[in-house]
């Protein structure tokens, strides 16, 4: 049975109306479970047209003709490097430089004086779910506007920056962006002081890059390996979850925090009963928890 699909302009995968396979409820089912066990990820209903949209060029690539087939043989396990295609498919990467302005606000004028005051020499950063990069770079250009005027302060900052997607984290290691996405977030002082113009894009700096190191991770696995940190980004990730997996990360992630040591969310998200753990700095527009 043949069904109308129409991607919205904003999906990923394919912006057209096209024919495609219908998709049972029970397959429905079937896939969900499975991607709630690969990355935590939490579809709900009605998010069919979600599925459709994502997996569709999968369905051309193996040659499958209905999404039973293509959902039989992911959770199947048989090609193991389908788990990898269903997770970039069906992660949301959405992104931009200095998103929200106030974490790197708040950063730069509190966070970093405060550490500084305090005498504190080493820095160590984690961007959770830092998707392209643009997250963790744009951390490392708050670093070192703060180092302008505070020059060797730190020793060595580190970033630390993980995601689930292969392809979005080598997106990230590379650095190179497109007008398209510098347009979204840098003003231009900050493309001409942080990028290269090459052939492929704009690269980012060496200066900037450094500083961070990047690793594929599940947030729904162990990150003890990745040390203590002082500031912890963990933003617009937990959204997607179940209620327990979030209260899960939340107190994993407050045992891999330094004794006041900072977490910052996305705007939707909330530490639900965790919060009397931190107090609540705000300033710059937002707010950032801090270890109490
Ligand atoms: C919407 S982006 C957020 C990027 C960035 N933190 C920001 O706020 O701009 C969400 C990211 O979470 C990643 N993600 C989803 N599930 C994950 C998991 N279980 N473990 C780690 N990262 C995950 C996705 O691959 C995606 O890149």
């Amino acid at each position: 049975m043949l069904a109308k699909v129409s991607a919205d302009g904003g999906d990923k995968q394919r912006a057209r109306t096209i024919d495609t396979p219908a998709l049972s409820e029970c397959d429905y089912r079937t896939f969900c479970d499975y991607l709630e066990r690969l990355c935590g990820i939490v579809l709900g209903s009605n998010k069919q047209y979600l599925l459709t949209n994502r997996l569709l060029p999968l369905l051309d690539e193996y040659s499958l003709r209905s999404f039973s087939e293509l959902i039989a043989l992911i959770v199947s396990g048989k090609k193991t490097s389908l788990a990898t295609r269903v997770v970039d498919a069906m992660t949301t990467n959405e992104t931009s430089w200095f998103r929200d302005q106030f974490p790197f606000k708040l950063l730069k004028h509190h966070i970093l004086p405060g550490m500084l005051e305090a005498g504190r020499r080493r820095v160590s950063i984690w961007s959770a779910a830092c998707s392209s990069g643009q997250e963790p770079y744009s951390i490392s250009m708050a670093i070192a506007e703060f180092l302008d005027t505070h020059p060797q302060c730190f020793l060595n900052p580190k970033i630390v920056s993980t995601d689930i997607s292969t392809t979005v984290l080598n997106q990230a290691r590379k650095g190179i962006y497109d007008d398209a996405a510098i347009a979204r977030g840098l003003d231009a002082r900050q493309s001409k002081r942080f990028f290269t113009a090459g052939q492929n894009g704009f690269q980012v700096i060496p200066e900037i890059k450094t500083r961070i190191a990047f690793q594929l991770l599940d947030l729904q696995q162990d990150y003890s390996v990745l040390g203590k940190q002082d500031v912890i980004f963990c933003r617009n990730v937990l959204i997607y979850f179940s209620s327990q997996l979030r209260n899960n990360i939340i107190e994993r992630m407050i045992a891999n925090m330094n004794p006041k040591g900072y977490l910052f969310l996305g705007a939707s998200e909330s530490l639900g009963g965790f919060v009397r753990y931190f107090e609540t700095v705000r300033g710059h527009g937002g707010m950032v928890y801090q270890l109490k």
